[in-house]
């Protein structure tokens, strides 16, 4: 490749995360944390059906835009092998760590573990509700297990390579800004996607609420 001049290679603020994916984040986390608080008692079954629901949602949706979406959220940009992986892990351990524009290698594992486990999650849960036996609900809550330890490695993991960086990426989610050389932006923050993703969401959810949905809420 022709070496870039130096302007061109100089580190800047660039979009990195398009809004889809932010929006598929928070709400992910908030879904999360409510399916999971009201997992222990029937009186707030409602509740938890709901949002594990909205959460199988919005994995589908991110499972989508892994395939189409802008350049960091595709699964072909991050996903990456067990060798590329311990590079990377090897790599923080001296003065200079291998830095990502989009997602690291061993943070783009745990992702795929929260991606699989959560569908698997949503689909034990759905099973269980449908009465499909007792040993399903054992099931749905091993899995639950699990991915709160996957989940759990990957806020430690973000809060290490934020320290590692020096970059704040819970911000970065937040925001979409990360450090990075002007060509290796995004073009577009998306944002008619995101407002498409929360519109089809509030269907989703209004359609769940009002019955319309028997085969998930009977
Ligand atoms: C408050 C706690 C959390 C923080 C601060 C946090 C922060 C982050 C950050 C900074 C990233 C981007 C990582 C990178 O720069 O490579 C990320 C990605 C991700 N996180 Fe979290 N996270 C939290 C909780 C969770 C939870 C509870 C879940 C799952 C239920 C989750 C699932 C994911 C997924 C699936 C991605 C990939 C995003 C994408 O590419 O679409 N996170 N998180
Ligand atoms: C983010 C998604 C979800 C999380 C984190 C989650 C978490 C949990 C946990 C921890 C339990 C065990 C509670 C206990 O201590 O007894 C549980 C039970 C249950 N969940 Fe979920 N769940 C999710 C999604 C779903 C969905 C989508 C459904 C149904 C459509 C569902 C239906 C149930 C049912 C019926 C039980 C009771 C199982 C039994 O006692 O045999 N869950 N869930």
């Amino acid at each position: 490749m022709a070496q870039q001049p130096q302007a061109v290679q100089e580190e800047t603020r660039i979009l990195v995360w398009d809004i889809p994916t932010r929006i598929f984040h928070w709400l992910l986390v908030l879904c999360f944390v409510i399916a999971y608080l009201t997992s222990e008692s029937e009186r707030w079954q409602l509740w938890h059906v709901t949002s594990g629901y909205v959460f199988g949602a919005l994995l589908l949706f991110r499972m989508l835009w892994g395939v189409v979406g802008s350049r960091y959220a595709r699964f072909s940009q991050f996903v990456r092998g067990p060798r590329q992986v311990l590079a990377y892990l090897r790599s923080l351990l001296t003065k200079s760590p291998e830095h990502f524009t989009g997602h690291n290698p061993a943070g783009a594992l745990a992702i795929v573990g929260i991606l699989s486990l959560g569908l698997l999650t949503v689909l034990t849960g759905w099973a269980s509700f449908n009465d499909y036996g007792d040993w399903i609900g054992e099931l749905h809550e091993g899995i639950v297990n699990v991915l709160l330890i996957i989940i759990g490695v990957h806020i430690v993991g973000v809060l290490v390579s934020s320290v590692l960086h020096r970059e704040n990426l819970a911000r970065a989610m937040i925001n979409g800004h990360k450090r990075g050389v002007a060509v290796e932006a995004i073009r577009y923050p998306q944002w008619i996607v995101g407002v498409l993703l929360l519109a089809g969401l509030i269907t989703f959810l209004w359609a769940l609420l009002s019955g319309e949905l028997p085969w998930l809420m009977p």
